[in-house]
């Protein structure tokens, strides 16, 4: 249609590079000489009805959304930037000057849609030969490319994290030499391309170069010190940084499961306000998953990431994360298998999942007898469970029933008769039923000094 049309238009950036890539896209930005708002009027004029047409008149564009398609017209442009902001002045420019604007040159390929060349591959800066040898380079000095939108810096790591490339030594040596200029862009911006690290196929990669080029320090600072090893007496400790990226490394390979992923990422950033040494016991972090978990909510709400039940999942999965080694290292008793499943709850497969990621010996024996104990921790779970049903308990005794039976408004006894209840099922003391928890209640009440004016049985 567009050929008819006359116009010269353009595919451009990632919908090629995925294209070229074979990762498939639903996502196409389209640039025209000329009006982008006009041609995607005209378009939308042309096709049958069911498709969406959005106009942008304040950025000069327009989306059209046909089936799951999401198609964006703009008009080509040039833009120049001032240096106290990423957000660029941006003008009406020719074909060239849009493309030398974009970020990496595999972002600067664009396909003809014009009557010309319909169907050819404008490749003005070698995209396609960095897309084979894998590296992320810019068009035009890199300098000038991310000192003018830090942004891309973030974006430069997100693709090498994303797609396995390395990025090009001039690009880098940028990257490292503008890394304060982060400072300019949006934490929210800034996560975005954070969390598509952490989703990525090799989360760990990206978040070594964030390290390496100083990124990492502008805006997570907690995880940054995590980074050193020091040594008293001779005795190391292991460096907590890179043990928590192959933590999550390991992990993402087991699952795509973003939150997860964080609760590895996270599991000992208590380790730096916990470490002590002891010329008998060496290296010691004593209560670090406690320390750990109370700074989840703070760094949660700095870096902008999300304050509901995600954080509070990441904050458990940290807390309990060395309780199910407890587990394998001593005799288990019934008891320790109940409290662990009720704490965990629902979350019980993943706390699994994130400790034996967190198996990370060079030893090879070590690392099997390992494996084998918390196979034996898992057993011993699911046979307790199947047993006990503790997973997504619910007390068999309400608080109402203990108001009704002793004919009494709310007040703390009811709290201390529902507690020892609860107590002496996950101590063993008496099944999770409720024939046995109401005559639990009564023995509990009498201590309390509270007599029965209902029959329970
Ligand atoms: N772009 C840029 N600089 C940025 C953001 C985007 O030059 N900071 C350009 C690139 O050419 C990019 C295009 O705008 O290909 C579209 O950007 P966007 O949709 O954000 O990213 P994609 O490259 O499509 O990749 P993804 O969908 O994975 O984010």
């Amino acid at each position: 249609m567009l050929p008819q049309m006359g116009c010269e238009a353009w595919v451009v950036g990632g919908w090629v590079r995925d294209l070229l890539l074979g990762r498939p896209s639903k996502d196409i930005d389209i640039v025209v000489e000329g009006s982008g708002i006009e041609l995607a009027q005209k378009i939308a004029g042309e096709l049958p009805g069911g498709q969406k047409l959005k106009v942008f008149k304040n950025f000069g564009t327009a989306m059209l959304r046909i089936d799951d398609w999401e198609i964006e017209f703009v008009g080509t442009r040039k833009e120049s930037y001032r240096s106290n902001s990423r957000k660029p002045i941006v003008e009406d420019g020719t074909f060239r000057e849009d493309i030398s604007r974009r970020d990496f040159t595999i972002n600067s390929m664009a396909i003809s849609l014009g009557k010309k060349n319909f169907g050819s591959l404008e490749d003005l800066y070698g995209g396609l030969e960095d897309l084979q040898k894998k590296q992320i380079r810019t068009p035009l000095d890199p300098e000038i490319t991310y000192s003018d939108d830090p942004l891309r810096m973030m974006r430069a790591i997100r693709f090498a994290a994303q797609l396995n490339f390395k990025i090009d030594a001039a690009s880098f040596e940028a990257i490292c030499k503008n890394n304060s200029r982060i400072k300019i862009v949006s934490i929210e911006r800034t996560m975005d391309e954070f969390n598509k690290i952490m989703r990525s196929p090799h989360p760990a990669k990206g978040l070594k170069l964030l390290k390496k080029a100083g990124l990492l320090k502008e805006f997570f600072p907690e995880l940054n010190a995590m980074q050193g090893v020091e040594v008293v007496s001779g005795k190391a400790h292991k460096d907590n940084f890179y043990h928590s990226l192959q933590v999550l490394e390991n992990l993402s390979q087991r699952s795509d499961n973003l939150w997860l992923r964080w609760a590895a990422l996270l599991h000992d950033v208590g380790k730096p306000r916990t470490k002590q040494f002891d010329e008998k016991a060496g290296w010691t972090f004593h209560g670090h998953e406690f320390v750990g978990a109370k700074m989840v909510p703070g760094i949660f709400k700095k870096l902008r990431l999300p304050q509901d039940e995600k954080m509070k999942y990441v904050q458990k999965l940290v807390l309990l994360h060395l309780r199910p080694i407890v587990l394998s290292e001593s005799i288990v008793t019934d008891s320790a298998v109940r409290r662990l499943l009720f704490e965990a709850g629902d979350d019980i497969d993943d706390l699994m999942t994130l400790c034996e990621a967190d198996i990370t010996s060079a030893n090879k024996q070590k690392v099997k007898r390992y494996l084998r104990n918390f196979e034996l921790v898992r057993q011993k779970l699911q046979e307790i469970e199947e047993k006990d049903k503790i997973r997504n308990w619910q007390p068999p005794v309400t608080g109402l029933d203990i108001m009704e039976t002793f004919n009494m408004g709310p007040g703390k006894e009811v709290g201390i008769i529902k507690t020892a209840i609860r107590e002496a099922i996950l101590d063993g003391i008496i099944p999770n039923e409720r024939e046995a928890a109401l005559q639990y209640m009564l023995q509990e009440g009498k201590k309390l000094g509270l007599t029965p004016v209902k029959d329970v049985n």
